[in-house]
């Protein structure tokens, strides 16, 4: 099969067009035909080695967390699936990932894909709705009437959070650049915050949450909006807990899990238009170096996607 992989650690020239053996299903497992496959963050970290600490990787190795695809395959003990499921999900960084014709995946990571959704779109979605959703809800309790902060509400993450929060009734204030404040208000931001010409820690104030998807400074100035017993989830660096305690606040880290059956709950609510994914573009899987490219520079809006299959839009 056709596959982008990585024999060392390094920048975007390191990812490879290649061929690549077929992958074996394993018990539990499911074999997708890849049509589509989403470009994270996490994937440039996997390939530039910045999570050698955390994931033992055997080199070569093929990037990819997100997919939408078809079953091709069903291995045993996976037979809540059958051969021909229109299925995504979120890949298991330490195993072979989904830029690739096939990819092997335990089927408790699976969700059956949107309805509603072609693949790209539905490629777009995995890691980052996953992301949101445990981030508002598992971690965060969101409720109806609060108010978030949603740091870089255009983003991958970000352009989700938006939205959920909005559905569960949230009162939202979400950052930007200039470019991207009208697409914050068309997501359904109440308060959309340009981060270039404003400080948004003078226009946002006794917020209940606050979505930290950038860290640094963005982080440090992110307490002084919060309320009392306030809580900051961040995506990207530990919020240290001696700070938190002595301001009388709460911190914390969420880490995504593949988790299928959210995924499914997840595509019941995207068909009933309640949640949308945005593209920023669409690309060849011969073209993942560029993808790395432009999602490293920071500014993607919405999700960059990798066309593995041709299939009709
Ligand atoms: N811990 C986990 O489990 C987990 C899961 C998913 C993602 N992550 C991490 O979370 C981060 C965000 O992921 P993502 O997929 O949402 O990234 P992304 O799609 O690349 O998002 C980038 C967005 O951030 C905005 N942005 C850049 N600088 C900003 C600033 N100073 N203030 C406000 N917004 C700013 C950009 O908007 P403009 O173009 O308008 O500047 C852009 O829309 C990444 O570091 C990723 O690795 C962690």
């Amino acid at each position: 099969m056709k596959a982008i992989r990585i024999h060392n650690y390094g920048g975007p020239e390191v990812l490879r067009y290649e061929d690549a053996p077929r992958p074996r299903v394993k018990n539990g497992e499911v074999l997708i035909r890849v049509h589509a496959a989403g470009v994270n963050p996490l994937d440039c970290k996997v390939r530039a080695g910045d999570l050698t600490k955390f994931i033992q990787n055997k080199l070569p190795l093929i990037p990819g967390s997100d997919v939408s695809g078809v079953v091709a395959e069903v291995g045993a003990g996976a037979s809540q699936f059958k051969k021909g499921d229109e299925v995504f999900a979120m890949a298991d960084p330490t195993r072979d990932g989904a830029y690739a014709d096939y990819i092997a995946i335990h089927a408790t990571a699976i969700g059956l894909k949107p309805k509603s959704l072609h693949h790209v779109r539905a490629a777009a979605t995995p890691v980052s709705v996953l992301t949101a959703w445990r981030s508002l809800f598992d971690l965060g309790h969101l409720e109806s009437g609060q108010r978030i902060l949603i740091h870089g509400g255009s983003g991958g993450v970000g352009h989700f959070a938006v939205q959920l929060a909005k559905w569960k009734g949230a009162y939202v204030l979400a950052t930007a650049s200039t470019e991207n404040q009208e697409l914050l208000r068309k997501l359904g931001a109440d308060h959309a915050i340009d981060y270039t010409t404003h400080k948004f820690e003078d226009v946002a104030h006794n917020i209940d949450i606050v979505l930290d998807t950038i860290g640094g400074e963005t982080q440090e100035r992110s307490w002084l909006v919060l309320k009392k017993d306030g809580l900051l989830i961040s995506l990207v660096q530990p919020p240290p807990k001696e700070k938190a305690d002595r301001l009388g606040l709460h911190g914390m880290m969420c880490r995504v899990q593949p988790d299928g059956g959210q995924l499914s709950r997840i595509a019941k609510l995207i068909d009933s238009a309640k949640l949308r994914p945005m593209i920023d573009r669409i690309l060849p899987l011969s073209e993942a170096r560029r993808a790395h490219e432009l999602s490293e520079n920071g500014h993607v809006h919405g999700k960059i996607v990798l066309r593995v299959k041709d299939i009709e839009l």
